[in-house]
């Protein structure tokens, strides 16, 4: 039976996601009682207290479908950011946010140019469009060269997307280049900021996108409850884009595609700025640490404004094996001479550094 008459060509070269060891696989291999898993850019710490409490009292409406406009948490984003309920999105994860409009938006023939290495699905959203994507290599501080990303549009560009703070790096764009970057953009070209990682960030310097949101140029600003709001296990992922690409985007999208326990924990969470706070300290004090750490062993790494740090490693593989040997998942990357550690709680970030001392101490 040849498949292939079923499939769009298109697909052919999609990577479908790799999902990383089962718990019951790692605890065959690791050699210690305690796990870590720091490799996927979760938050240490459970969901807000506010937002278990929402959920416990939510649970018993399951017999009836979420609100398919998501109406309350709109309005409360409308509310928290100060941006018309009309230029707001909500989604299953920023993640299908990415994936509706590149449905919305792309066809064959249009390219989509963003930096790499990145997030892996700014790539596989173009493959399944049928559209091509330009992969532009990062600064030496691990952020997106937004000069070499404006060299690399042409007219078939569609969609240019820059992820601050950068996944797998952690690395910022500065907000004097950000300004410089909106001004010079070609005003065909739709500009998707993925801030995925926005509350981590400390830095004075560093890009705020939302500042730069007017409603009107084709500029969209996505952001996450998965990460400092501990809720990836819910799926929940907001943006900010002018009214028509929101209407069409509620075209494209799936009636019900936010469930009812993710927007009830999300509003939760959104009414509670003190804990926000309280994370976003622990997440900088455990990346500190991880980073004194780092350069002790002389080990370079790229300074993060998110919740993981890339370290460089000579054979990643191995480091890799030893470091699960010892209960820590971090993520590698194939063909990449480094790894993408996450910043646990404190007492993750202390076994992580013991690990990395034992391996690279001298
Ligand atoms: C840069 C970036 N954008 C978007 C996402 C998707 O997040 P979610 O779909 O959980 O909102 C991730 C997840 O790891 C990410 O790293």
């Amino acid at each position: 039976m040849d498949w292939s008459v079923f499939f769009r060509e298109n697909l052919e070269p999609v990577q479908a996601y790799q999902p990383g060891l089962r718990e019951e696989q790692i605890r065959q291999i690791a050699e210690v009682d305690t796990i870590y898993k720091l490799s996927s850019n979760e938050s240490p710490w459970p969901p807000f207290p506010s937002a278990l409490a929402a959920l416990q009292e939510a649970l018993v409406t399951l017999n009836e479908y979420p609100d398919g406009s998501a109406h309350q948490l709109t309005q409360l984003l409308s509310w928290h950011y100060d941006v018309p309920v009309e230029q707001i999105i909500v989604g299953n994860g920023s993640n299908e946010l990415i994936d509706l409009i590149a449905q919305t938006c792309l066809k064959p023939g249009d390219n989509v140019v963003y930096g790499w290495p990145s997030f892996v699905v700014y790539r596989s959203s173009a493959q399944i469009a049928g559209a091509e994507y330009r992969e532009v290599p990062l600064t030496a501080d691990g952020s997106f060269d937004l000069n070499a990303l404006l060299a690399a549009i042409d007219e078939r560009t569609k969609i240019v997307a820059v992820c601050t703070p950068n996944n797998p790096t952690g690395g910022v764009i500065s907000d004097a280049a950000f300004t410089e970057f909106l001004e010079k953009v070609p005003p065909q070209v739709l500009v998707i900021i993925d801030a995925a990682y926005e509350e981590f960030v400390d830095e004075a310097h560093a890009a705020r996108p939302l500042a730069a949101f007017d409603g009107r140029r084709p500029y969209v600003v996505l952001r996450t409850f998965s990460k400092i709001y501990g809720l990836a296990g819910l799926r929940c992922g907001y943006g900010f884009a002018p009214a028509p690409l929101v209407e069409m985007v509620n075209k494209v999208r799936e009636p019900f595609n936010v469930n009812t326990l993710a927007q009830v924990a999300a509003q939760a969470c959104l009414e509670d700025d003190a804990e926000l706070e309280r994370r976003r300290v622990l997440n900088a004090e455990g990346r500190q640490r991880l980073q004194e750490c780092f350069e002790r062993l002389g080990l370079r790494y790229y300074p993060s404004q998110a919740n993981f740090v890339w370290v460089e490693v000579a054979d990643a593989s191995a480091t890799f094996d030893a470091l699960l040997k010892k209960g820590i998942i971090v993520r590698p990357f194939p063909g990449a001479c480094g790894l993408r550690v996450g910043v646990g709680d404190a007492q993750g970030v202390t076994a992580t550094i013991a690990a990395f001392e034992e391996l690279f101490g001298v």
